[in-house]
């Protein structure tokens, strides 16, 4: 086992305690970091929820959910025993002021248990209409002012549209200070992810390439197999747009396109990532329907399974607008990206999981090759791929074996090495990050607000026209035939990768 400064004691108050993201992630995510030995020496997890558990069922559910969803599975079972001493339910209702005093208490016995003073930690995984109130609670309590230990988790979404965003954001920064804060785009917190940053700024070799002088535009697909999975009435008020892009597509985006951090400190990093965001070159009401595409699935056919259309699935409207797939075009206006496309696409009941970045070189300035020895020639590609395929691929030209001299399009693949069940899950890293206080993988709310900004152009144009062809993509496929058109237009095409294994 690798030694490492483990954080300090921390209380995590999980908010939503008996809901499906503690189950599914947020308890599995813990688990392992106990098992790697990442959790501080003293630890307690509070699950609050509304629903009745004594602590004993709470533990039971919850050691259910870890069997099903984390990435370390049966040989980790003798753990449970251990990791549970530490986990307790708080049967609290949210809307009662009383109950925030039970907490104070709480903090209070472990500190005189413990003989210190410990991060306390409130992580928010309820509705997004709860958390106005439980904020504004746990403000009241004088454990928050204390800005160094006490902080705040929120989950996503945050704000419906730019307005409410801002909204949370005045309510947030009046309670809490910003430090205090952690916004979570669980995309940040990917392994995958957080490697542009080491290929980007730790090697010599691509900075300098990395412009609209060698570049010719820029892909990023999300694309997902999977359909609603039971979450028709929140995703009937989302839609991909706010439910993909306006978060983790965009904050690909900005890793991908920021300029060289001088240093790996927090604010540095989300500065260099705003200055993306804000100079995305804004998309006029009346040229949406040149630089965006929404599409909707209808029913069919995944993998030889029936599956419903959109429209007929649960909390879902008939007569639903609301887009399943979105795939929009953006520009970056300043030196670096000047001229250069970023296409970016998203959507459910695709044919395959794949989220990845493709960065397309320009060809060769020239070409002294005889045209008989470039009949498959391509020009360079640099595909980074985050999930579920995790590698990095460069494309370049070599000579093929033999006599003449013919070119050939081949690939140099980074994989990283050992099975998906050695990298820690996104929340893993993001849970290890707030116990520490580093906020470097967590949205500051200009980010979230310029994130919105950009999308709101989209959003309001889609909102007030009515598409005229929903549904307009089947299952098992890659979307609507105008996102095809929207890319073709410029004479590219969307950029399938083959899955590896
Ligand atoms: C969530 C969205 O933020 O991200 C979901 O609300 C989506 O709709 C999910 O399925 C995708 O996350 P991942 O990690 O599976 O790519």
């Amino acid at each position: 086992m690798q030694h490492h400064k483990r954080p300090p004691a921390s209380i995590l108050f999980i908010f939503g305690g008996s809901g499906d993201l503690n189950y599914r992630k947020l308890t599995p995510a813990l688990y392992n970091l106990f098992l790697d030995e990442w959790m501080p020496e003293q630890f307690a997890i509070v699950g609050i929820g509304r629903t009745e558990y004594t602590s004993e069922n709470y533990r039971a559910h919850l050691q259910e959910g870890i069997s099903k969803f984390s990435r370390r599975k049966a040989e980790a079972n003798g753990h449970y025993k251990e990791f549970f001493e530490h986990v307790n339910y708080l049967q609290l209702d949210a809307g009662d002021i009383e109950s925030y005093q039970r907490i104070a208490e709480y903090v209070q016995t472990k500190e005189q248990e413990w003989g210190t003073h410990p991060n306390v930690i409130f992580y928010l995984a309820v509705a997004p209409q709860l958390v106005p109130s439980i904020a504004q609670e746990l403000g009241t309590l004088n454990l928050c002012k204390d800005k160094s230990t006490t902080r705040i988790v929120i989950e996503k979404p945050f704000g419906h549209d730019l307005a409410s965003a801002h909204e949370l954001n005045d309510l947030l920064t009046g309670l809490f200070a910003e430090e205090q804060i952690f916004r979570i785009d669980h995309y940040l917190g990917k392994e995958t992810v957080q490697n542009i940053l080491a290929l980007r700024f730790a090697n010599a070799l691509f900075e300098p390439v990395w412009n609209r002088h060698y570049i010719d535009h820029i892909q990023i697909t999300a694309a997902e197999s999977v359909g609603l999975e039971g979450r028709g009435g929140y995703y009937e008020h989302s839609g991909a747009l706010r439910d993909m892009v306006q978060n983790h597509i965009l904050q690909l985006m900005c890793m991908v396109a920021m300029e060289a951090p001088v240093s790996f400190d927090a604010n540095e990093i989300r500065n260099k990532k705003v200055d993306v965001l804000n100079a995305i070159r804004p998309i006029k009401k009346e040229d949406v329907h040149e630089s965006a595409v929404r599409g909707q699935y209808g029913d069919g056919w995944m993998k030889g399974k029936q599956v419903t259309g959109y429209r007929q699935e649960k909390g879902v409207d008939p007569l639903s607008n609301t887009e399943t797939y979105a795939a929009v075009k953006f520009y970056v206006d300043n030196w670096r990206w000047q001229g250069v496309p970023f296409y970016v696409r998203t959507g459910k009941l695709m044919h395959q999981k794949s989220t990845h970045i493709t960065i397309q070189f320009k060809d060769a300035p020239t070409f002294a090759f005889p045209s008989e020895a470039a009949e498959s020639w391509r020009s360079n590609r640099l595909t980074i791929s985050i999930q579920p395929e995790m590698d990095i691929r460069i494309r370049f030209q070599a000579k093929r074996p033999g006599q003449t001299m013919t070119l050939d399009p081949v690939n140099m693949t980074f994989n990283y090495e050992g099975s998906d069940d050695h990298t820690p899950e996104a929340y893993e890293t993001l849970l290890l990050d707030v116990m520490e206080g580093d906020a470097t993988l967590f949205m500051r709310a200009d980010q979230v607000e310029a994130a919105w900004k950009v999308i709101m152009p989209i959003l309001e144009t889609w909102e007030h026209r009515s598409p005229q062809d929903f549904p307009n993509y089947v299952p098992d496929s890659w979307g609507p035939e105008d996102a095809d058109a929207l890319i073709a237009r410029d004479g590219h095409s969307w950029i399938n990768l083959p899955p590896t294994r």
